[in-house]
């Protein structure tokens, strides 16, 4: 498909491997060259084959997160970081387990926090302080959410409590015991959020983003699609397999 009316980097990768690998090149090329960078995560299935890639590099001397810090983009709302569902034990998991960054510097939106709304204000005054972030990753939802910003969502928005869509709840239902178990709000970084990021990349993956992939292609700026706020970014490259 030929790029259109976009600013958008597209690469497509020949595998999922290969698209983890060209995602997780770029976030050490970043760190090697910044050793105090900031770093936007997402969770999901998407990113696990990045967060593998860099553990790797990390366990073979290649790099050390010892000065970079991290925020990740949400949290389920009323789940604490021991539940196993919550976005911060797949982090754990995933990565922070296997790596040197600092637990002072690892933030994931406090999904259990008694005060949601500070915590969100406060997640914004976190990031600017720490100086912004350097590199935001994202996975795309199939209705072109990035985040837990839903269809709608005013692209002006910072860091802030949404209620979830039934098809979100459904896709990330693999993680519960079942729908019911599943939470209805969330904490999420806004797309102003996100858009403050100095350099977005998007990793898409697997036959069912093919309606978001084409519909973020086509260049429509649109809130019905969050993630086309994207192409008023200055510097996004979206790495993409399993979609033509
Ligand atoms: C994850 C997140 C979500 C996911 C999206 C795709 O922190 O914010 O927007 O990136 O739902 O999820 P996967 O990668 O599981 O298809």
């Amino acid at each position: 498909m030929a790029s259109v009316n976009t600013n958008m980097k597209w690469i497509e990768a020949a595998s999922y491997e290969e698209m983890s690998k060209m995602g997780a090149a770029i976030f050490k090329e970043q760190l090697k060259q910044v050793k105090t960078s900031v770093f936007g995560m997402a969770t999901g299935s998407t990113p696990e084959g990045l967060y593998k890639e860099l553990v790797k590099a990390y366990e073979a001397g290649e790099l050390s997160f010892a000065e970079a810090k991290s925020f990740n983009l949400d949290e389920y709302i009323g789940i604490t970081p021991e539940n196993k569902a919550s976005y911060h034990y797949f982090m754990d998991e995933n990565l922070f387990a296997h790596i040197d960054m600092k637990r002072e510097n690892i933030h994931v939106p406090a999904g259990s926090s008694e005060d949601i709304e500070k915590t969100a204000t406060d997640y914004d005054a976190a990031i600017a302080t720490a100086g912004g972030i350097d590199i935001q990753l994202l996975g795309i939802g199939v209705n072109g959410h990035i985040g837990f910003n839903e269809p709608g969502t005013a692209f002006e928005l910072g860091t802030n409590v949404v209620e979830l869509t039934q098809s979100t709840r459904e896709a990330n239902q693999i993680y519960f015991d079942s729908i019911d178990d599943v939470p209805t709000h969330a904490i999420t970084m806004g797309i102003q959020t996100i858009m403050n990021a100095k350099k977005v990349v998007l990793l898409i993956s697997g036959a069912s983003k093919q309606e978001a992939y084409e519909r973020l292609h086509s260049g429509e700026i649109t809130t019905d699609f969050p993630a086309s706020a994207l192409h008023n970014h200055k510097d996004v490259t979206v790495i993409y397999t399993g979609v033509k």
